[in-house]
């Protein structure tokens, strides 16, 4: 259980709660021990070296991530093997794709010919090469070619041919499926979308190509997709610290992820400022919950600021209590924080830095 007050966080902190981090990690793990799908987890939630190089202890087989500069966080904390499951566009992103490539084993989406093409010879010219999957639309609707054999066999063979390029087989990221609160109806959206790439997968093996990739699923759909015969990797992110959002689809993980906070005004008797705000903890999937103490609402967000209503229409903090906040919208709210506060049994065991935080570039 969390304390209310640990004096040693600058608030607002953005803390893990260790134990229940690494229970979420080992359970993971244990899901994936055994099986010839593996865990590649994403790593635009933690955004963190040091949690992504737990991962690979417990047997992730590399990182995911969703953006160059993310990558390049994780190939400088010793990551070597790395999925950027999206696309890189542009001149300056494919000088810096060649460097990345040339300390670090990369792999990308494409859904675009002609950029590919620009990837290879970006790469080539610094004597390196990078692997590519074709990313298949699914059903998110999305980046991705259309889950149609004939376009995704020709994607297959022009990428196989094109000088830099490994052709390592095919991405379709469930989206749609993932936050999905039915339990059945999750399954029968993740499993439609995996049986949609499996086939895209049989018809380009059809076509002579080997496919050594199929990677999808996120922390939603890990065990449905996961459990399809032909996927080989499994994207999930959000697991290792969840939030009150994916709380409702995955109660077998814990929230580990908080934002500790602390009172700086109490106006009324009913009505209590916190020190954090819009640039401290995200919103897009509605306001913030309090874990700490109990009677207290969250009824709005400025940039600075929170408000929140005692429900019991007055309540005893003073200013300089903390208070505790649980985020609706993890890996946004990991964004705006520059570290990580690691509390076990109350004290603050270490802080980690968040080395890929704001890297969207
Ligand atoms: C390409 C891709 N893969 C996997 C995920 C899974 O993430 P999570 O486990 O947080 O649902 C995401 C989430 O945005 C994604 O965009």
């Amino acid at each position: 259980m969390r304390p209310s007050t640990i004096p040693d966080l600058d608030t607002p902190a953005l803390v893990i709660d260790l134990d229940a981090m690494e229970r979420n990690l080992r359970r993971m793990a244990e899901w994936f021990a055994g099986r010839a799908c593996k865990l590649r987890p994403h790593a635009k939630t933690h955004k963190c070296a040091e949690v992504a190089r737990r991962q690979v202890k417990l047997g992730a087989i590399g990182i995911t991530c969703a953006k160059l500069g993310e990558a390049e966080a994780m190939a400088h904390g010793g990551i070597e093997d790395i999925l950027v499951a999206n696309q890189i566009a542009g001149e300056l992103k494919m000088r810096r794709l060649a460097a990345l490539a040339r300390r670090a084993d990369v792999t990308l989406a494409v859904d675009d010919l002609a950029n590919a093409a620009e990837i290879g010879q970006a790469v080539r010219h610094v004597g390196a090469t990078v692997g590519v999957l074709v990313e298949v639309d699914t059903g998110m609707g999305r980046c991705g070619v259309a889950p149609d054999a004939a376009t995704v066999v020709r994607y297959a063979q022009e990428l196989s041919r094109m000088p830099g390029l490994r052709f390592r087989g095919l991405m379709g990221y469930e989206g749609h499926a993932v936050l999905v609160d039915d339990p059945a109806e999750r399954r029968a959206k993740a499993e439609a979308a995996g049986r949609t790439l499996l086939d895209c997968v049989a018809a380009v093996r059809k076509a002579g190509i080997a496919v050594e990739v199929v990677s999808g699923g996120g922390t939603g759909t890990y065990d449905i997709t996961g459990a399809l015969d032909g996927f080989t990797e499994i994207q999930a992110g959000s697991y290792v610290f969840m939030d009150a959002r994916y709380s409702r689809v995955r109660p077998e993980f814990e929230n580990a992820l908080f934002v500790a906070t602390t009172v700086v005004s109490r106006p009324t008797p009913d009505r209590v400022i916190l020190d954090a705000g819009m640039k401290s903890v995200s919103q897009e999937f509605g306001l913030p919950l309090v874990v700490e103490p109990q009677g207290l609402q969250v009824v709005g967000l400025s940039e600075e600021h929170v408000k929140c209503v005692a429900t019991a229409g007055t309540c005893g903090l003073a200013v300089g209590d903390q208070v505790w906040l649980l985020p609706t919208h993890c890996c946004t709210t990991i964004n705006l924080h520059d570290r990580y506060w690691c509390v076990r049994e109350g004290r603050v065991e270490a802080t980690w830095p968040i080395e890929a935080r704001g890297k969207s570039a």
